[in-house]
């Protein structure tokens, strides 16, 4: 028996990267799975994969940025399985500019996927959390939600606020009392899809950026979910993945406001 068998657990973006790791770890330690992504591909996979360890699971297509379609499926996914225990709001998108180039669309996006999925997802997850008596909630931010780089202002943006909403939830699920427990993740690089995925403003090469992320993320997305579920099982409230997320964090902490510089000076040795 592990602490996640039996339990109803979703994962939004599951077609790929941590989203399909998370999905493949909690069917390992018998969990009921309802996976989503806007990727039906990249969710099929991840469907045969989960079945492949033998674990019921319920996929379809949603996009977390449609919050009548998200209220929707909450219901849907709590009728199937009678319950739902653990909601993994996992889903994100990436886009590189600086604000000078990006128009107000390119921001809105991450800004609907990055911010609001995971509210959406909260939102709508939470009556069925309190139900269940045994809920928690997993939202996932980002090292770029401990601090700022340049050309990721939307990104930084909706990765802060999740840090915010997130941190303010878990302190009103314990004053309340709540059967719910809440989790906010933070990512240094892991190896992914997500810059492949990426757009960017006119005038950058999508290539380039592809190249200069796939040399920073070190981390596996098999790791970033055991990470991740060692942290549920303890309860933690934030948890921090990677080495360079412990280093740059702790450099971020001692040394202030003066951390854009040297960030600054690093993007800007970087091309980035
Ligand atoms: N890879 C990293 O280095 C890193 C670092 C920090 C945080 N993160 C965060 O981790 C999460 C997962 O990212 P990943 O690296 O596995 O990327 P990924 O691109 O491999 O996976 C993201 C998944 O989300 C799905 N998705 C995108 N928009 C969606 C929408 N509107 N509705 C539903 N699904 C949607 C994509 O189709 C994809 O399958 C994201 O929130 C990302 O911001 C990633």
């Amino acid at each position: 028996m592990s602490h996640f068998t039996g339990k109803v657990a979703v994962v939004t973006g599951a077609g790929s990267g941590i989203g399909r790791a998370l999905s493949v770890e909690l069917a390992k330690r018998g969990a009921r799975l309802a996976i989503c992504d806007v990727d039906t591909v990249g969710l099929a996979e991840t469907e045969a994969l989960v079945r492949s360890q033998g674990a019921e699971v319920k996929a379809d297509h949603l996009d977390v940025s449609q919050r009548e379609l998200v209220l929707a499926y909450a219901d849907d996914v709590a009728a199937h399985f009678g319950t739902v225990n653990l909601v993994f709001n996992n889903a994100g998108i990436a886009f590189t500019g600086k604000v000078e180039q990006m128009s107000f669309k390119d921001m809105d996006r991450v800004m609907d996927v990055d911010f609001w999925g995971v509210v959406s997802g909260t939102k709508a997850f939470l009556p069925h959390l309190i139900e269940s008596g045994d809920g928690h909630i997993i939202n996932i931010s980002s090292i770029f939600g401990l601090f700022s780089v340049p050309t990721q202002s939307a990104y930084n943006a909706a990765k802060f606020a999740v840090r915010g909403f997130t941190e303010s939830l878990r302190m009103e699920m314990i004053a309340d009392k709540r059967p719910v427990k809440v989790l906010c993740v933070h990512p240094g690089g892991i190896k992914t899809n997500i810059a492949r995925k990426a757009e960017q403003v006119e005038g950058l090469d999508h290539d380039d950026l592809a190249k200069q992320f796939d040399k920073l993320a070190r981390t596996s997305p098999a790791k970033a979910a055991n990470v991740i579920l060692k942290a549920v099982e303890k309860n933690k409230a934030r948890v921090l993945i990677g080495a360079d997320a412990w280093v740059l964090d702790k450099f971020v902490r001692t040394s202030g406001p003066g951390y854009a510089r040297a960030v600054g000076a690093f993007s800007k040795r970087n091309g980035l």
